[in-house]
């Protein structure tokens, strides 16, 4: 291949000048299961958990993966993660519905979520789940309330804000003094929270929870991270005994959606949080607990690639060409949300150099629908075949309807075979839940 571009990982290119993934001809794909469409590198899931796997194996005595099903909630990746060892994250009753579905084992199942409402919770409760991460005072009421009705204990951590500032976008982070998530140091909340869940007869705490935010490149905030939660442990060990059991340090591990992104690797993330808890609990002289860690984005990103059709190329004279795919913001809402960039390239022409610059939009009725600013592509025509590379994370996850659009079929692939793992939604299941004010019949 000519392109310079990384993506898809097990790249090739056909005789026939088309991007071929993990032995899979992407245009055929595009053509048999229609666009847009996602399609997903089995091979590359699994190899990602397996780094995280090595990585923390080969620098700490005891840890657990949990993958933040969040990127990509779906049963067949849900199946993928625990034959792969790895436990799992949900944030609400829907996505702990898919995990029981996908039958994954609930013991292994972190429960997290800064208003779990009573079903949810209810749920939960009712279909053991392992963990719960209790995010405040209201929450541990309610939950009390819910076990001593049923008159058993539950396994909790409690979510710490740490007052850390990682560097990503304003809308990823999480571990800064004011936000909506979990119990800040500040005022002493936090403390005052492990207090009350040491007292409870129906809460117990293992141990406690921060995620700092998404997206992160630089690898100091994690040890920031840990030197803080480690001052709380000493703080309430001192005060009331705390042990702490599990550490469990969240998730946010950048990757490299465009060839300027440098992020760290995932032996680097795992050395400085399983050298900085060592160290740490050193400093603060206790017992090294569990390192757990919740990656999401870094175990799907680059798994997955979005096929689109082009419709149509519009030229305005002395500005810019709009090249119009078949999707856009209601696939791909991230470039709108977050400022995200993405690298492009059209499977069909792989094997030539790109000569064009211009800008990618989706079909939907509103300008900000642009998926790539400035894309170099060859020659763009209506009926390519255009891909955007590491649309694996947060890309089906939130997708949308807007505009009736169906949301797109999921495809993963593995050595020149194809299985479709989500079913393009269909005009019918648009309007299924639809209630009609009067009959047309
Ligand atoms: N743990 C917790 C508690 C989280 O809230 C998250 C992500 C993760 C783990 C996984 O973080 P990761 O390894 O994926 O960075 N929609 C945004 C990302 C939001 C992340 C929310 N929480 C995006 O498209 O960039």
């Amino acid at each position: 291949m000519t392109h310079t571009l990384i993506y898809p990982v097990h790249a090739n290119h056909t005789a026939d000048g088309h991007l071929e993934v993990d032995g899979c001809d992407v245009v055929e794909l595009a053509h048999t299961y229609g666009t847009p469409l996602f399609i997903y590198e089995e091979k590359t899931i699994r190899d990602q958990c397996r780094r995280f796997k090595d990585a923390f194996a080969a620098c700490a005595n005891d840890y657990e993966i949990i993958y933040a099903s969040k990127a990509l909630p779906i049963i067949a990746v849900f199946q993928l993660v625990e034959e792969e060892g790895l436990s799992l994250d949900v944030a609400s009753g829907g996505e702990y519905h898919t995990a029981l579905v996908a039958g994954f084992p609930t013991e292994r199942i972190f429960y997290h979520g800064n208003n779990k409402t009573r079903w949810e919770l209810e749920y939960a409760l009712d279909n053991g789940v392992g963990t719960i991460v209790v995010d405040s005072m209201d929450e541990m009421d309610l939950l009390e309330t819910l076990l001593a009705a049923a008159g058993r204990r539950q396994r909790v951590l409690l979510r710490v804000t740490p007052g850390i500032e990682a560097h990503t976008h304003d809308f990823i982070q999480t571990g800064q003094i004011d936000s909506k998530f979990g119990f800040g140091l500040a005022g002493g909340l936090a403390r005052d929270a492990i207090e009350r869940a040491m007292a409870s007869p129906w809460l117990d705490l293992w141990g406690l929870h921060a995620h700092i935010g998404s997206q992160i490149f630089e690898l100091g905030a994690f040890r920031s991270e840990i030197s803080v939660l480690a001052d709380l442990l000493k703080e309430t060990r001192e005060a009331f005994g705390f042990e702490c059991r599990w550490l469990n340090a969240g998730g946010g591990l950048g990757i490299k959606y465009t060839a300027d992104d440098t992020p760290a690797t995932i032996q680097a993330y795992a050395e400085v949080k399983c050298r900085g808890l060592r160290e740490e609990m050193a400093r603060v002289d206790l017992p090294v607990p569990r390192i757990l860690v919740e990656p999401g984005r870094s175990i799907v990103a680059k798994a997955g690639i979005t096929a689109y059709t082009v419709g149509t190329v519009k030229k305005l004279p002395g500005i810019r060409t709009y090249v119009s795919v078949d999707g856009g913001m209601s696939d791909n809402i991230r470039p709108m949300l977050y400022e995200a960039e993405y690298e492009v390239m059209i499977a069909n022409k792989v094997d030539h150099e790109p000569d064009t610059v211009v800008r990618v939009v989706g079909k939907h009725c509103e300008s900000s629908d642009v998926l790539v600013k400035e894309a170099r592509l060859v020659s763009p025509e209506p009926g390519d075949i255009l891909v955007t590379p590491v649309t694996g994370a947060y890309c089906f996850a939130m997708a949308s309807n807007y505009n009736g659009s169906c949301r797109p079929a999921v495809v993963m692939v593995n050595n020149g075979k194809a299985r479709v793992v989500v079913e393009r939604e269909s005009l019918d299941d648009l309007v299924a839940r639809q209630r009609p004010l009067r009959s047309e019949s």
